[in-house]
């Protein structure tokens, strides 16, 4: 079985990586888990000046997934490749890098600083956080803000260029149309989608936000619907994610035509879950007779 995952011009030999915002840079779990069994790290998002985030709570727990209003918090892109590349260019996985902005401008700022660096496999532009008042979704929702600014970072770049869509659209397809024709080498699907929780006996929303973003088995069905449907509508690989908690969630998306998949809340739950996650698919390859991953793929018309 060959599991390796061509996006641009480069491969990743193992399909199963850890969502953005979920893994920190990484070291956070060096000693919780062997490294090794992980394709790619998406780092945490990396935006132009280290950023504080939004005001406590970010967190709060729902029936069956989190709400989170992170607000991008991060170290800076400075201080990223100064005090986390140096541990993260020594993994065998790859190297993604998360970066946000809240203009054009930042996010080509932060990948022009980031293309000093060789260790760093690709990029993952997130045009999609919900947790931000200015950026982030804006550019994903609309698909004009979509094909500039990947069309102005394709520029920048031969690496890996993948989109991260947002949930929180009509038509996901409509987006990730206008990524592949802006350049995009790969679209990841989906961040979260919107959501509140009221406590009732303040009668006040519990984020200070008011709105967070909603992730885990509850949006499960619908990463596995959007990314159906974005895999028919572009001809670029499809990373999906969204509430995978075991190997039968991430073959869900394979079949749906994912080329790759990305665990976020589930490392909450168990760290050591993308190795499980790994060996379930390629269990269930075997036993079908499957090849290589674009061979989950022809099952669906
Ligand atoms: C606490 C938290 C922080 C996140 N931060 C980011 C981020 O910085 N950049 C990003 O693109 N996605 C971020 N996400 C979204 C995840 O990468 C992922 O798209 C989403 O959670 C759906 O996957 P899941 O249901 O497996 O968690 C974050 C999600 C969570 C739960």
């Amino acid at each position: 079985m060959n599991f390796g995952v061509e996006i641009g011009n480069k491969r990743l030999p193992n399909p199963v990586g850890v969502a953005s915002g979920t893994f920190g840079y990484g070291s956070e779990y060096e000693e919780l888990i062997d490294l090794s069994c992980i394709g790619a790290i998406y780092t945490k998002a990396v935006t132009l000046n280290p950023r504080g985030g939004n005001d406590i709570p970010r967190i709060v727990e729902t029936p069956a997934g989190i709400l989170n209003s992170i607000g991008l918090a991060n170290v800076g892109v400075e201080r990223f490749l100064s005090e986390k590349v140096p541990f993260l260019e020594k993994l065998p996985c790859a190297l993604v890098t998360n970066v946000a902005g809240s203009t054009q401008d930042e996010y080509c700022e932060v990948i022009s600083r980031l293309e000093t660096c060789d260790s760093i496999w690709g990029y993952e532009v997130n045009i999609s956080c919900p947790n931000v008042k200015h950026g982030g979704m804006a550019f994903g929702t609309d698909p004009d803000q979509t094909y500039k600014l990947t069309n102005s970072l394709r520029k920048l770049t031969s690496k890996p260029l993948i989109l991260k869509l947002s949930p929180n659209v009509t038509d996901i397809t409509i987006i990730a149309r206008a990524a592949q024709d802006g350049g995009a080498d790969a679209v990841s699907c989906i961040n979260t989608l919107v959501g509140m929780v009221i406590d009732t006996k303040r009668k006040r929303p519990v984020l200070p936000m008011k709105t967070g973003g909603l992730s885990g088995p509850a949006i499960r069905p619908i990463g596995v619907a959007m990314t159906y449907k974005v895999s028919r509508a572009v001809t670029i690989p499809v990373i999906g994610m969204g509430g995978i908690l075991n190997a039968d969630d991430a073959i869900q998306y394979l079949l749906a035509g994912a080329s790759a998949v990305q665990i976020g809340t589930g490392n909450f739950i168990d760290p050591k879950i993308a190795s499980r996650v790994f060996d379930g698919i390629r269990q269930y390859a075997s036993e079908h007779n499957l090849e290589s991953i674009s061979d989950f793929h022809s099952f669906l018309d």
